[in-house]
């Protein structure tokens, strides 16, 4: 594979994955998933994980993942590349996966006794991508590892947290994120 190739496929496969969590941030709020209960003296997952950001998180990637399937001849013409369609169950748990990871994270850093917005460097950059990665091998492994080969691999664990500080910069700047990570 080429190294354009790489990219491509590394962004193209990835996008289901990053659009949750500024879906989430757009329409999230309304009751949290914890329901307001607490572990120790800290809440379960907190009030930044809610039943609607989530929800929108996982349908707003999926909503992607659709419209992407219909581009994949085209923008992989424009490149010069070939890029990868999603199946149906990797088109499920790539956003599920990242909205779960992302939860996951806000589990281990209410233990951590870190409270609500706190930062959590590296697993704030990652936690979505592994859960992600790990759903979408879990439901579809033959689809994960023809798409997901190495450097692709290697190419999304560099580009990821990149394209995340940069967005999140970008949503604290215009007032739709409370703090930039
Ligand atoms: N959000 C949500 N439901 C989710 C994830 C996010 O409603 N499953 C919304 C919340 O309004 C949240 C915002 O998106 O405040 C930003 O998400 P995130 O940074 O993940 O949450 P934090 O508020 O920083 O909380 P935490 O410390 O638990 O990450
Ligand atoms: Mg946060």
């Amino acid at each position: 594979m080429a190294v354009l190739e790489i990219v491509a496929t590394a962004f193209w496969a990835m996008v289901p994955a990053y659009v949750p969590n500024n879906a989430a941030v757009l329409f999230g709020g309304g009751p949290p998933i914890d329901g307001g209960r607490t572990w120790g003296d800290s809440r379960l997952l907190g009030d930044g994980k809610t039943w609607r950001g989530t929800i929108a998180g996982w349908g707003v990637g999926m909503l992607f993942a659709l419209v992407l399937n219909q581009l994949t001849g085209p923008a992989g013409d424009a490149l010069g590349v070939s890029l990868p369609t999603f199946s149906m169950p990797a088109l499920i748990a790539l956003p599920l996966g990242a909205m779960l990871g992302d939860i996951g994270a806000s589990f281990l850093k209410r233990r951590s006794g870190r409270e609500r917005g706190a930062p959590f460097p590296g697993l704030d950059q990652l936690d979505f991508v592994v859960g992600a990665l790990a759903l979408a091998f879990v439901a579809d492994p033959g689809w994960f590892t023809d798409t997901f080969i190495l450097p692709v691999v290697a190419v999304v664990l560099v580009l990821t947290p990149v394209l995340h500080v940069t967005t999140n910069g970008i949503a604290y700047a215009l007032g739709l994120k409370d703090e930039p990570w």
